[in-house]
């Protein structure tokens, strides 16, 4: 079924069954990985809340959960997007296993961002999990991208965990904007 958010409309593109799925195939591969490795999940709020808690509820091995809290936003006078970083990843990671959890992958400039500045910090080794990507937004190719959830459109999406308008980040499934 269609909803309203404000003033679009959005229809139905991943159902919370088809969701909960992949996220447990995803969670398999990583329980896998990192065996013996005890890794960080460290979630960029605020979009990655629901895939994060639904992720790390099927990882079966030691792990610790963090967050981290980005926005970007386009200057007024340039095309180039500017990172705030609005809540600074307090713990050490140095020498840890670091696995980025993000709700979605646009132009990558955010990731970029972030994973740089992890770096910088001296991990063991960075992986990023998304849930989506938008393969033909990409500006920023990232190495570090290992497991993506789905491949989707260029088209404006909602729900679990993301929004419009800070609105629809509780719906349980994915929904993309009817185009006008
Ligand atoms: P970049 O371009 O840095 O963008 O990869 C990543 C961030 O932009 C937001 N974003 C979206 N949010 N629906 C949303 O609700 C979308 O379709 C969408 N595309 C990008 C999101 O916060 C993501 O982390
Ligand atoms: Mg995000």
């Amino acid at each position: 079924m269609n909803v309203k958010i404000a003033d679009l409309e959005f229809e139905p593109l991943l159902s919370a069954e088809v969701i909960q799925t992949r996220v447990k195939e995803i969670a398999a591969k990583i329980n896998t990985d990192y065996k013996d490795k005890t890794p960080i999940f460290v979630g960029v709020l605020n979009g990655c809340f629901m895939f994060m808690a639904d992720l790390v509820k099927n990882i079966t091995v030691p792990c610790e959960t963090a967050f981290t809290k980005l926005s970007s936003y386009h200057g007024s006078t340039t095309s180039t997007r500017h990172i705030q970083n609005d809540l600074d990843l307090l713990i050490d990671i140095s020498n840890r296993h670091i696995i980025l959890v993000e709700d979605i992958v646009d132009t990558g400039n955010t990731l970029d961002y972030l994973v740089a500045l992890l770096q910088s910090r001296g991990p063991a080794s960075i992986t990023v999990c998304a849930l989506l990507l938008k393969p033909d937004a990409v500006e920023f190719s990232i190495e570090e991208l290992k497991h993506v959830g789905f491949q989707i459109a260029n088209e404006f999406v909602v729900g679990y965990g993301l929004d419009y308008m800070e609105l629809g980040r509780n719906l349980n499934g994915i929904y993309k904007r009817v185009s006008a």
